[in-house]
């Protein structure tokens, strides 16, 4: 089984929606034109990860300061468990330090413990909470992970 991770543009915001829609629950799902949009911002990035070359997940990043940023990761449910999100998360805490960031910040639900297992496993810790952020009314937690 062979998982790769390789950087995305724009092209593939179709391709990419498709995963987040399958990822996330139906009133948190990013159209097409939203993902477009966002990697046509400065300082922003895709990676893709597929898995047997087949799409498998992504995530979307920025980085253009001392402070980068994790916009979404998502793996499809049939490939989790086997390490595409934390291939993911190497390769954009990879990209954000080849960048010149010093710290990567990211948003997670309190109640998603896969995502928190990862990112903790990345070294991240809490350094902040925002109140309902999500639509279901649930509370975000703000996470930093330390590129040095
Ligand atoms: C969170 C998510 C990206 C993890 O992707 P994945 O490919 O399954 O993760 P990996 O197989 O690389 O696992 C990496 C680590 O994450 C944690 N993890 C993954 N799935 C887990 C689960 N079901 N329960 C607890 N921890 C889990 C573990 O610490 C795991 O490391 P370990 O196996 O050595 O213990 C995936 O579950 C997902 O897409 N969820 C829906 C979208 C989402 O919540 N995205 C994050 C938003 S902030």
């Amino acid at each position: 089984m062979g998982i790769t991770t390789n950087p995305i543009g724009a092209e593939a915001a179709a391709l990419l929606a498709a995963i987040h829609a399958e990822s996330f629950p139906s009133n948190q799902a990013w159209d097409a034109e939203a993902i477009a949009l966002m990697l046509g911002l400065p300082g922003h990035f895709g990676l893709l990860a597929q898995m047997d070359e087949a799409p498998a997940g992504f995530a979307l990043g920025q980085a253009q300061s001392m402070e980068a940023e994790v916009l979404t990761l998502a793996v499809l449910p049939e490939a989790r468990g086997k390490g595409v999100g934390q291939g993911l998360l190497t390769a954009l805490l990879d990209t954000a330090a080849g960048r010149g960031a010093a710290e990567v910040f990211l948003e997670v639900a309190e109640a998603n413990a896969p995502a928190r297992r990862l990112y903790a496993k990345a070294g991240a810790h809490e350094v902040g909470r925002r109140r309902r952020y999500y639509a279901d009314g649930a509370d975000a937690l703000v996470l930093r992970i330390d590129l040095t």
